[in-house]
């Protein structure tokens, strides 16, 4: 029987996550990591789901009434019916259900190809990009639109939020092995965006200060990817660390992952994503370094995912 298929990308933010919700660029860097979504027509009344994808404990019950939700945006935004026209949504792939990871936004952009594809929609990836927007709703209430971009387009993405959202790719002069340590602990992204644009305005002044500093940041990180200068995109990032924990996104097990990144001679680690658990980045260049900071990480009972950027 034809099923129709769909695909969306892992990522991880190497600079100014929750700066780009007001404005600010950031970058991300899709990993090979997938989700993969198949949509096959049943005889029932409703959508089922059936989520095959792998997990950080408590993750897929954490987000349940979420999805519930991002399912029906992605529904409406795509004008399909699944009380008209029944289906079986399946999910797998090789990306781990994680905070931190764009577990959701490859997810929204895995079901609205699989759905474009089955109801032969022929949706540009633009297109496809816009319903996983709508998706990403469900789940952060006011997404950036980051995640879902990194989910549809993968590879090193300048980014700036917008209706059209502006990104362009990032030409790195090298390649570069990471490692993501996961906390093992969902961050609830929602809450956490939320409780960074409410300490804004309790204080707008300091916090102007470390939005300003942290685009500035962004823009010193993509001149270093394009020159290939490693030094000053790891002091980038570093600082980026020190500006999210002063918004208060940071948390005591990803501050140990960073910590046992750093002795083991990583020269940058920082949280990525929404913070408050999930995952952090530490920058490996090498395989060497990067098989010693994930077995260090493992030793202390974190899981990795090595990856190379660029
Ligand atoms: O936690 P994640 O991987 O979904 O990343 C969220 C990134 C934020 O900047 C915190 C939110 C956003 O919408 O950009």
């Amino acid at each position: 029987m034809r099923v129709g298929k769909g695909y969306g990308y892992g990522k991880t933010i190497l600079v100014g996550e929750h700066f780009v919700v007001s404005g600010n660029h950031a970058i991300a860097a899709g990993i090979s990591a997938k989700t993969t979504c198949t949509i096959e027509r049943t005889k029932g009344t409703d959508y089922e789901l059936v989520d095959n994808r792998l997990e950080t404990p408590g993750y897929k019950k954490e987000k349940a009434e979420q999805m519930k939700e991002s399912l029906q945006l992605i529904f409406a935004a795509m004008k399909i019916d699944p009380k008209k026209t029944p289906f079986r949504i399946t999910l797998a792939g090789d990306l781990v259900a994680a905070s931190g990871v764009g577990a959701s936004a490859a997810n929204c952009a895995a079901i609205a190809r699989a759905l474009s594809d089955e109801f032969k929609l022929k949706m540009s990836d633009e297109q496809i990009n816009a319903v996983a927007y709508q998706g990403e709703m469900g789940y952060h209430g006011t997404p950036s639109g980051i995640d879902n971009t990194a989910a549809v387009f993968g590879g090193l993405l300048w980014y700036q939020k917008g209706t059209p959202p502006k990104f362009e790719p990032i030409q790195a002069k090298t390649k570069v092995e990471i490692v993501l340590g996961d906390t093992g602990l969902v961050g609830n992204t929602k809450e956490l965006v939320a409780g960074v644009q409410a300490r804004r305005q309790k204080d707008p002044q300091a916090y102007d200060k470390i939005f300003k500093e942290a685009e500035e940041l962004a823009i010193k990180t993509k001149k270093a990817l394009e020159a290939g200068d490693i030094k000053t995109l790891a002091a980038c990032m570093n600082r980026n660390q020190e500006l999210l924990r002063m918004v208060g996104v940071s948390h005591s097990a990803l501050e140990e992952l960073v910590q046992i990144a750093r002795e083991e001679g990583a020269p940058a680690a920082k949280l990525t994503g929404g913070g408050g658990g999930g995952l952090m980045i530490a920058l490996t260049p090498g395989k060497n370094l990067q098989q010693k900071v994930a077995k260090a990480m493992q030793a202390k009972g974190y899981r990795t995912f090595e990856a190379v950027i660029g």
